[in-house]
């Protein structure tokens, strides 16, 4: 039987695939749902698929912490023997991860077609491990679903062999299903110290593997002109620790400190903070929701997602920590009105990627 298998690794694949997986049941496509293992701690993966009670995987891996090229080539080892044996009509992948490229390669190698959730970002900056996976991944898919014309455009400039289709961001459909459910269900906020506070995460390899900017977040959390909650990635954990700097920062007054959150607890948090601070990726899309509207500080030195920008919701503002305060002190000032329409999208994404999958497959 035609099947599709959708192939997750990470806790924002997770989040982002969620509506995929929900229409794609509701369409009775057949459906094969793989973890490729990439993250492995229960609350960077196990948890997202229990609370956004998701099918548990047909199939799951653990690869545990290699380098960056080991860590590819493990995935596309166990990929490809998986794909081998369940032989699906498509493999879905989304966004710019090690798992995707690893997983795009093992299918293209034996001739079965990818489809790129979220193709076309392009943050231009060749020392991010995202960089490399995006674009190939990319040039290597039969199906690009594009979450703008901006990435449209990227995608066609580039002369990518494959169909685009641009759908919107499923991130956007991801927080407009799940929002009301955190709200009922978070006691979050019942443990959070401030009235009033920033939202702050960081994680990219770029900036918390260089102790100079990893210190310098440290430094701009500490001096922020308003409390700081700030969930952390086991990635910068990991460095602070080396560092021999965790627990003191444990101990800041202005910083409360928690472990990675679930989905539901993170939306409620993003709901009720002043502004965002961050370097993720999906933190700025999801931020344009019509039902989430906060300003994003992009605490790194470019952006795959200048949509966000030119609506008016992110600013980049570098790495450096007196750019990082002046920012926050002119965002707590200013308190500027936020557009109504989102750039990625009407929460749509997934139905519009899953009905194109049955016209281009003859599910
Ligand atoms: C990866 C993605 C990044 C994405 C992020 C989502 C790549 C190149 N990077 O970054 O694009 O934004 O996931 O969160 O694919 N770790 C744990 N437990 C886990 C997972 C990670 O302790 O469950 C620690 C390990 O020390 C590991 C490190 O974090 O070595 C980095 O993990 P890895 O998956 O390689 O990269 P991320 O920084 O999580
Ligand atoms: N997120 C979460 N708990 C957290 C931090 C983030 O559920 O403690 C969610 C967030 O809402 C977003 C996704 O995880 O949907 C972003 O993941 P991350 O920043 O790790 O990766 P990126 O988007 O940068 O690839």
């Amino acid at each position: 039987m035609k099947a599709v298998m959708v192939v997750v690794g990470t806790r924002p694949e997770i989040i982002k695939m969620a509506p995929v997986i929900r229409a794609l049941r509701r369409s009775k496509i057949p459906l094969i749902f793989v973890h490729c293992g990439q993250h492995y701690d229960y609350n960077m993966s196990q948890q997202f698929i229990e609370e956004l009670e998701l099918p548990m995987p047909d199939y799951g891996y653990r690869v545990k912490a290699y380098s960056q090229g080991a860590q590819t080539a493990r995935i596309i080892i166990h990929m490809e023997q998986l794909l081998k044996k369940t032989l699906p009509a498509l493999v879905l992948v989304e966004g710019d991860t090690n798992g995707v490229l690893a997983t795009a390669l093992a299918a293209v190698k034996l001739g079965i077609p990818v489809g790129h959730v979220e193709a076309g970002l392009r943050s231009l900056d060749l020392r991010m491990p995202e960089e490399h996976n995006r674009r190939l991944t990319d040039h290597i898919s039969t199906y690009l679903f594009a979450p703008t014309e901006t990435a449209e455009n990227s995608l066609k400039r580039e002369n990518v062999w494959g169909k685009i289709y641009v759908t919107g961001n499923t991130v956007i459909d991801s927080v407009i299903q799940h929002l009301p459910i955190a709200e009922k269900k978070s006691k979050i906020l019942e443990n959070i110290r401030f009235e009033k506070f920033a939202l702050a995460t960081a994680h990219r390899a770029e900036n918390v593997d260089d102790f100079a900017v990893l210190k310098s977040f440290m430094e701009a959390f500490a001096e922020a002109p308003i409390p700081v909650v700030y969930p952390m990635h086991p990635r910068t954990k990991k460095r602070l620790q080396q560092n021999k700097i965790y627990v003191k920062i444990r101990e800041l007054a202005n910083v409360q400190i928690l472990p990675p959150l679930g989905y539901l607890d993170f939306l409620v948090l993003m709901r009720k903070c002043e502004m965002i601070v961050t370097d993720s990726g999906g933190i700025q899309e999801e931020a344009t929701a019509p039902c989430m509207r906060k300003p994003v500080l992009v605490i790194r030195l470019s952006t795959e997602r200048p949509e966000a920008v030119k609506a008016g919701f992110a600013e980049v503002v570098g790495v450096e920590k007196q750019k990082i305060l002046k920012a926050m002190k002119r965002t707590l000032e200013q308190q500027k009105e936020l557009p109504e329409k989102p750039p990625y999208g009407d929460g749509n994404a997934a139905e519009k990627i899953v009905m194109l999958i049955k016209e281009e497959l003859t599910f």
